[in-house]
């Protein structure tokens, strides 16, 4: 194994790589700006800040969509991007690479991760691919090479992948198009409806941190900037907890039906682990508040959170390419079938 080996999630929102023995190296939005002519403007967080700001002739957009690789070309330019920047702080070198897909998708998405490593400029020399769920449990300290059932939940930004895995395998993993981008997108709509008030999906966002929260509690407010709907004038506006809570619900909903949905679906013997053990999850929007005690709730069963939600998967790639005892649980593409 080399001394030099990085491991990368291509997140719908945001892209995270990892350094063997180093930990997280980067961590920003997967956002690519480009003008006319396909030039690229910036990648990441400072292109991110172009969201929503920028000029006609510069479109910024997000290459992930609903966690596959939905405009090859950006995420491949912005990829390149990153790496060509680590590469003048002589931050990368190592010709190993790590990859997390989602399971359950096609093959021939599965394939495109791989592709955008092998066609990028880091020349790689090794390419090893980890299922998402794997890659999330094994960063959340768990053992998956038990005969042990785990159930993890990642509720990301425009999916969530609910799994239950047991030695080393993926048993059951369904991936869901619901995320925290869909209660920003709700809060836009709601507050634009309730308020007469428009706002951009930055402002949404911001109001889920602050706001959100999964179960129904003491009314909180906060100050929120947008352009009124009738004046057409920018506009300063109260916005509260309440309306946060009465648009997010549904979705949250969606997430905890599918989590039913999965359960019912777990052979008994993996379901008594499961209640030993409970639900874990993870990911970004894992940190809604109070989000462990609703499913608890609906689901009867204990709730674990993760540490460190947003980077659990690849600081369980990290894991993998640490620990020589865990090396099982990455595939080259030959073993993983995945050719397209
Ligand atoms: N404190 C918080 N409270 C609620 N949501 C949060 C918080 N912090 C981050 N998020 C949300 O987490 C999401 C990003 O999480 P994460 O990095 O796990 O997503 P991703 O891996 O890019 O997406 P996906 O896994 O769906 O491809 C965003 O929707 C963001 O708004
Ligand atoms: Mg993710």
């Amino acid at each position: 194994m080399s001394r030099k080996a990085y491991g990368i999630d291509f997140g719908t929102s945001m892209i995270k790589i990892y350094r063997k023995g180093q930990g997280v190296l980067l961590d920003e939005k997967n956002v690519i700006a480009v003008a006319d002519r396909k030039k690229v403007i910036a990648v990441g967080n400072e292109a991110y800040e172009m969201f929503e700001k920028a000029p006609v002739n510069i479109t910024v957009s997000y290459p992930v969509k609903c966690g596959v690789v939905a405009d090859i070309e950006n995420m491949q330019a912005l990829l390149d991007t990153f790496i060509g920047q680590l590469n003048s702080r002589q931050l990368f070198g190592g010709r190993e690479f790590y990859v997390a897909v989602p399971n359950d998708i096609t093959e021939v998405e599965k394939r495109a991760f791989y592709d955008l490593i092998a066609n990028s400029n880091a020349k790689a020399k090794r390419i090893w691919i980890v299922e998402k769920p794997i890659a999330d449990a094994t960063g959340a300290e768990l053992d998956v090479t038990t005969a042990q059932g785990v159930m993890i939940v990642d509720i990301g930004a425009e999916t969530t992948e609910i799994s239950i895995l047991s030695l080393g395998g993926i048993v059951l993993s369904k991936l869901i198009p619901v995320g925290g981008s869909k209660l920003d997108e709700t809060i836009k709509l709601t507050v634009k409806k309730k308020y007469g008030l428009v706002i951009g999906d930055k402002t949404a966002e911001g109001i889920k941190k602050q706001l959100a929260c999964a179960v129904l509690s003491p009314t909180e407010s906060m100050k929120v900037y947008g352009r009124d709907v009738v004046s057409g004038l920018p506009t300063e506006m109260e916005v509260d907890s309440d309306m946060v809570f009465d648009s997010i619900t549904e979705h949250l909903t969606t997430i905890i039906d599918a989590i039913k949905v999965i359960l019912e679906r777990t052979p008994p013997e993996i379901s008594a682990d499961i209640i030993d053990s409970g639900i874990y999850i993870t990911g970004g929007s894992s940190q809604i508040r109070r989000l462990d005690e609703l499913i608890s709730g609906e689901t009867g069963l204990r709730v674990n959170l993760v540490k460190d939600p947003e980077n659990s998967v690849v600081n369980g790639m990290g894991k993998i390419m640490e620990d020589p005892s865990l090396s099982e649980l990455a595939f080259s593409l030959k073993q993983a079938n995945y050719s397209a």
